[in-house]
């Protein structure tokens, strides 16, 4: 078996109605942060990573998607013509090579289980990073990038996780901890979107994983969890029940639900002021707009 983790999935065919009506016409994944998409943050991560190959999971209306990552000759030309080498500098991490993104749908709505398993053919038979574009991690090392190095010691199953409010606990994958060794945690279970008083822990699953391909049969049972949905965390609860090796990894960094509006915003204004080229007139103006919304209070 291929023992480097290459491939990542992307699942990216969910509707983002928390962000209607923006999201009618144009993909969540493609709002941006600052002046990049979501899904471009995510796509850096994976390759910071040394993945190469990219299975986008998507779904009707996505199309931006696809577009965002081909070639723009018009506009290229354009900025060639006019000598701004800066914005043609800036188009390059969206510039993929031949082959490297393979799109694949998910016809149902079905869970994000389902979602990673429609991309089986892809995957085929080695491990395989999940990432959902939703989660944006600020970190020194990327945050999949430290899971790749931990899945070199660990093997099995890695997903990240944080520790979240008990109030929060019912949105998430939950770990049933057997051994906490403070980055590493070995579990024993995991339960998805758990009734708070019944959670085995507050530590929640967040958007990054690395996968055994054996995760892929365990989705083939299409066995309906939390919500009716096929869930992936019940996937991975069964390769802890078949004996093999499932760890959470508690990542250096900050991660922005950007999902949610509070979360999107959050990160607008994080991401803003770690741009040397912003950071300076727009820190200025968010004092003065706190101080100017405090004294009107
Ligand atoms: C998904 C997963 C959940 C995980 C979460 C992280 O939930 O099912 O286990 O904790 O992402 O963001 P969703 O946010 O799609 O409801």
């Amino acid at each position: 078996m291929q023992d480097r983790v290459r491939k990542a999935v992307f699942p990216v065919a969910g509707l983002g109605t928390r962000f209607l009506p923006a999201t009618k016409a144009i993909p969540k994944e493609v709002l941006p942060l600052v002046d990049r998409p979501l899904i471009q943050y995510a796509i850096d991560e994976a390759r910071a990573a040394g993945i190469d190959e990219f299975i986008f999971v998507t779904a009707k209306g996505k199309s931006a998607l696809e577009d965002y990552f081909d070639s723009a000759p018009e506009i290229e030309r354009s900025l060639r013509e006019k000598g701004k080498t800066d914005l043609l500098k800036a188009l390059e991490p969206s510039e993929m090579p031949s082959g490297a993104i393979a799109y694949v749908r998910q016809q149902e709505a079905l869970g994000l289980g389902h979602a990673v398993w429609c991309a089986r053919r892809l995957i085929a038979d080695e491990p395989f990073a999940v990432v959902l574009p939703d989660d944006v991690i600020e970190a020194d090392t990327p945050c999949l990038a430290q899971m790749v190095e931990a899945y070199a010691e660990y093997r099995g199953a890695i997903v990240a996780a944080m520790e979240v409010p008990k109030d929060q606990i019912k949105s998430y994958g939950v770990l049933d901890v057997e051994a906490d060794h403070g980055s590493v945690v070995k579990m024993k279970g995991m339960v998805e979107k758990p009734d708070p008083d019944k959670a085995p822990s507050n530590l929640a699953v967040i958007g990054r994983y690395i996968l055994p391909p054996s995760v892929l049969d365990n989705l083939s049972q299409m066995k309906r969890g939390a919500g009716g949905e096929i869930q992936l965390t019940d996937a991975i609860a069964d390769e802890i029940e078949a004996g093999r090796p499932v760890h959470g990894f508690r990542f250096a960094g900050r991660r922005f639900d950007c999902g949610s509006k509070q979360g999107y915003l959050q990160a607008t204004v994080a991401f803003a002021l770690a741009r040397p080229d912003l950071a300076g007139e727009f820190a200025d103006f968010l004092a003065s707009t706190v101080e100017y919304a405090r004294a009107a209070q």
